[in-house]
C-alpha cells in the first residue's frame, strides 16, 4: 500500500515536471512552469521521506531545510547577470550529489553484513549504474567548478592548457572506461567477500571522473562556459538518471532523464544559433577574459562611419512610426533596459509602433535579453524572436541596435572567411535607417569588424548605452 502511494507520488510528480517544462517555452508563463516544476520536485521528496529506507525522516528534514535554505540565500543573493555561475554551481551540486549516493551504494552492496545490504547483489546492473552515476556526477562537479570559477573570474577566463594535454585528455578517458570495465567485471561479488577491487575501482572511476571534468572544461574560453554549463547541466541530469538506476527511483530517473535531454537541446540550440559544433565549442579555445573572441583582426579599411547624437536620434525616433529594438550584450553591461523601457513608453505616447527583436544568442546567456528586458517590465507580446521579426525590418523606419554587435552583422550572410558565418542575424541593416549605440568601434564577442557600421543609412551613436538611451528620452520628452 505504502509502495503505492509512493509510486502515484512519483508520477504526479513526472506530470509536474513534464507540464512545468512545456510552460517554460514562453517567457509569459515561465514563471509558472517553474513553480509547477518545483512543487514536483516537492511531491517526489514528501514522498522519498515515506521510503524511510535509508535514514530517518528526521534526518533527512533536517537535510531537505539546510539544502533548500542554502539555495534560498543563493538565489536571491545573485545579480541576474551571475545566473550561469550560479547555474554552474548547481549543476556540480547535482553532479557530487549523483556520485555520493553511488559512492554509498558501493559501500552498502559491499558491506560484509548481510542485513545491511537488504539482500541486494552487486549484480552487472548495479556495476554499470553506480560506475556511470560515479563518473558523471565527478565529470559534472569538477567540470561545473571550473565553469563557476571561470564566469565569476576566479579562474582565467583564457584557454588553458598544456602541450600534448589533447592526447593526455584522450590517454586519461580511456583510463577511465578502463577503471569502469574492471568494476564491471567484479559484478556478481558476494558482499563481504574479497571485494577490494570493487572498492578499489569505484575509487579509480571517482578519481578519473573528477579529473577528467578539470581536462575537458579548463581549455575552454570563459565567453563559451554558458555552452558548457547547459552541457554540464544536461550531463548532471544523465548522472541523476544513472543514480535513479541505482537507487530504483522512478521519480529520480524520470527528472534526470528530461534534464539530461533539455540540456543537450539547449546546448545544441546555442550551438546552431552561434553557427558552430559542439566540437568546435568544446575545443575551439574560443574568446578569453576579455568578452571579445578570438584574435581576429578589425579592419575598417579606411571606410567611414557617420556618427550621430542623441538629439538627431531623438527626432528621427519620434517622427517613425514603426521602429524595432536590437537589444545586445552592451545592454546588459551599460545595464540600459530600463531606459530602454522607458524610450519604448515615451515613443508609444507618440502614437510610434515598437517591438524588440530577440536573437537566440544576443548578450551572454541564454535568454539574457528576455530576462533583462523582464526585469524592466517590458511586455512580453513586444519582444518577438528572430524568425517573427526578421522580415519586418524592411516596414520599419528605424532599428535601434542597443549594445548588440555580431548579431546584426551582415558578414555572416555573405563572407565565407568570417567566423560568423552562416550564423542567422537580425536583419537590422534592411530598415530604413539603423542607429547603433556603442561606446566605440571595438567588436563584439566575435572579435570581427561589422559591416552594417559602414553603410550608408547607418549612424552611430557613441557612448554608454543607457547614458545615450537616457538623452535621447530627455530630448523626446520635450519635443
Ligand atoms: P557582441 O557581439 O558581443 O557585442 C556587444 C557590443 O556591446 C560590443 O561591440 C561593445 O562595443 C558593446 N558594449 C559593451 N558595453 C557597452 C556599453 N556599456 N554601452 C554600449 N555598448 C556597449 O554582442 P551580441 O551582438 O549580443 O552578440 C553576442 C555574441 O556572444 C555572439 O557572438 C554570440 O555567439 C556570443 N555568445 C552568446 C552566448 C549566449 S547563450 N547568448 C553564449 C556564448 C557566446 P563597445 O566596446 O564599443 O562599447
Amino acid at each position: 500500500m505504502k509502495q503505492n502511494v509512493i509510486d502515484i507520488a512519483y508520477v504526479v510528480s513526472a506530470i509536474l515536471f513534464i507540464y512545468g517544462l512545456k510552460r517554460l517555452q514562453s517567457p509569459a508563463t515561465a514563471r509558472k512552469g517553474n513553480q509547477l516544476a518545483a512543487i514536483g520536485m516537492f511531491v517526489a521528496v514528501v514522498a522519498t521521506l515515506f521510503l524511510q529506507e535509508i535514514m530517518t525522516p528526521v534526518v533527512m528534514i533536517i537535510g531537505v531545510v539546510i539544502g533548500s535554505g542554502i539555495g534560498v540565500y543563493l538565489a536571491k543573493r545573485v545579480e541576474m547577470t551571475g545566473m550561469p555561475e550560479l547555474v554552474a554551481a548547481f549543476n556540480g551540486f547535482g553532479g557530487i550529489a549523483s556520485a555520493l549516493v553511488a559512492g554509498a551504494e558501493v559501500a552498502r552492496l559491499m558491506a560484509p553484513n548481510a542485513a545491511y545490504t537488504g539482500g541486494a547483489l552487486f549484480d552487472g546492473f548495479a556495476a554499470v549504474t553506480i560506475s556511470l552515476s560515479l563518473v558523471i556526477g565527478m565529470i559534472t562537479f569538477t567540470g561545473s567548478f571550473i565553469a563557476f570559477g571561470k564566469l565569476s573570474g576566479r579562474i582565467s577566463g583564457n584557454p588553458i592548457s598544456f602541450p600534448g594535454m589533447r592526447l593526455f585528455t584522450i590517454l586519461f578517458l580511456a583510463g577511465t572506461i578502463g577503471a569502469v570495465v574492471w568494476m564491471v567485471m567484479n559484478a556478481g561479488m558476494f558482499p563481504g567477500v574479497g571485494n577490494e577491487p570493487v572498492v578499489q575501482a569505484a575509487i579509480a572511476i571517482a578519481v578519473a571522473g573528477a579529473v577528467l571534468g578539470v581536462l575537458l572544461v579548463i581549455p575552454i574560453g570563459g565567453a563559451d562556459m554558458p555552452v558548457v554549463v547547459a552541457l554540464l547541466n544536461s550531463y548532471s541530469g544523465i548522472a541523476a538518471a544513472a543514480t535513479g538506476f541505482v537507487l530504483d527511483n522512478t521519480a529520480l530517473i524520470v527528472s534526470g532523464a528530461l534534464v539530461g535531454a533539455s540540456g543537450l537541446i539547449l546546448t545544441n540550440i546555442m550551438c546552431v544559433a552561434m553557427n558552430r559544433s559542439l566540437l568546435n565549442v568544446l575545443i575551439g579555445g574560443f574568446g578569453g577574459d576579455s568578452g571579445g573572441g578570438p584574435a581576429g583582426a578589425v579592419s575598417s579599411e579606411g571606410k567611414t562611419v557617420n556618427s550621430t547624437t542623441p538629439d538627431d536620434v531623438a527626432i528621427l525616433l519620434s517622427y517613425a512610426s514603426k521602429v524595432i529594438f536590437v537589444p545586445g550584450y552592451g545592454m546588459a553591461v551599460a545595464q540600459a533596459q530600463h531606459a530602454v523601457r522607458e524610450l519604448a513608453d515615451e515613443l508609444a505616447k507618440k502614437d510610434v509602433e515598437v517591438k524588440f527583436a530577440v536573437h537566440p544568442v544576443a548578450g551572454r546567456m541564454p535568454g539574457h535579453m528576455n530576462v533583462l528586458l523582464a526585469e524592466a517590465n517590458v511586455p512580453y507580446d513586444m519582444l518577438f524572436e528572430m524568425d517573427e521579426i526578421n522580415g519586418e525590418f524592411e516596414t520599419a523606419d528605424v532599428a535601434v541596435v542597443i549594445g548588440a554587435n555580431d548579431v546584426v552583422n551582415p558578414a555572416a550572410r555573405h563572407d565565407k572567411s568570417s567566423p560568423i558565418y552562416g550564423m542567422p542575424i537580425l536583419n537590422a541593416d534592411q530598415a530604413g535607417t539603423s542607429i547603433v549605440l556603442k561606446r566605440s568601434m571595438r567588436p563584439g564577442y566575435a572579435g570581427i569588424d561589422n559591416e552594417l557600421f559602414y553603410n550608408s543609412n547607418n549612424q552611430m551613436l557613441f557612448g554608454d548605452a543607457k547614458d545615450s538611451i537616457s538623452s535621447i528620452v530627455n530630448e523626446i520628452k520635450q519635443l
